[in-house]
């Protein structure tokens, strides 16, 4: 299984994240972009502008996690400011049509899960969409605790996705780091994405190193 590693820019210098992207690109598979509408989530973050300045400033991809009430109504906007791939909250419904507008805008599409939210709900779906975005702690915020309830939900879809040979990226966002890492990737994830473990660390890269490893010893056979 590869391991790959979405850092969040959740937890980057917002003063200084091109900076933060150089410094971290090396170790990014992905970069991780929250999206908070203050809405969905009690947060605000990042919108279309700061994403095409992020574009314009690197070609890596830009994975763009919406926590929003209605992302329906900005997928374009983000589509034009260079995002690669958005993933939408299954709590707020509309998922056939808000994936088949990803896919006539050429997003990548990904589907996200609150961790109070039965894995069921993403079922169906599975088959339609290029990535799973399993949360393992409430949305809103960086540098909270991991929830284990991530992990059998995860060890579920890994399952159905080998049993139907289905091309899925299996996303696990929130509170990532060398101790936590090792379960999900047992359980079958093979993106991680961690904010506060890497860029609140005084050497990202070595934390994002660590991480990396953390991972793949876990997903090395006994
Ligand atoms: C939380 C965000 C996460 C956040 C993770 O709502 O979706 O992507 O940046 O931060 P850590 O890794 O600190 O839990
Ligand atoms: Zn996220």
């Amino acid at each position: 299984m590869a391991v790959r590693l979405a850092p969040s820019l959740l937890s980057a210098d917002f003063a200084a994240l091109g900076q933060e992207i150089d410094r971290i690109r090396p170790e990014a598979d992905w970069l991780h972009v929250d999206v908070m509408d203050g809405h969905f989530v009690p947060n605000l973050t990042i919108g279309p502008p700061v994403v095409a300045a992020i574009r314009h400033h690197t070609d890596a991809y830009l994975d763009c996690h919406l926590m929003m009430t209605d992302p329906g109504a900005y997928l374009k906007a983000f589509s034009e400011a260079g995002a690669d791939g958005c993933s939408v909250h299954v709590e707020v419904g509309d998922t056939a049509d808000l994936i088949a507008e990803m896919r006539s805008l050429g997003l990548h599409a990904g589907l996200a899960v609150n961790p109070e939210t039965p894995i069921a709900t993403c079922e169906p779906w599975l088959d339609r969409i290029d990535l799973l975005l399993v949360m393992s702690v409430h949305p809103g915020f960086g540098g909270q605790h991991f929830m284990e309830e991530a992990v059998p939900k995860i060890a579920r879809v890994a399952e159905m996705a080998r049993r139907d040979e289905l091309s899925l990226t299996i996303e696990v966002d929130g509170g990532i780091d060398t101790e936590t890492v090792g379960r999900v990737a047992e359980a079958g994830a093979d993106m991680f994405v961690a904010g506060s473990a890497i860029f609140g660390q005084d050497d990202p890269v070595a934390a994002a190193r660590a991480i990396r490893r953390a991972a793949e010893r876990a997903g090395q056979p006994a």
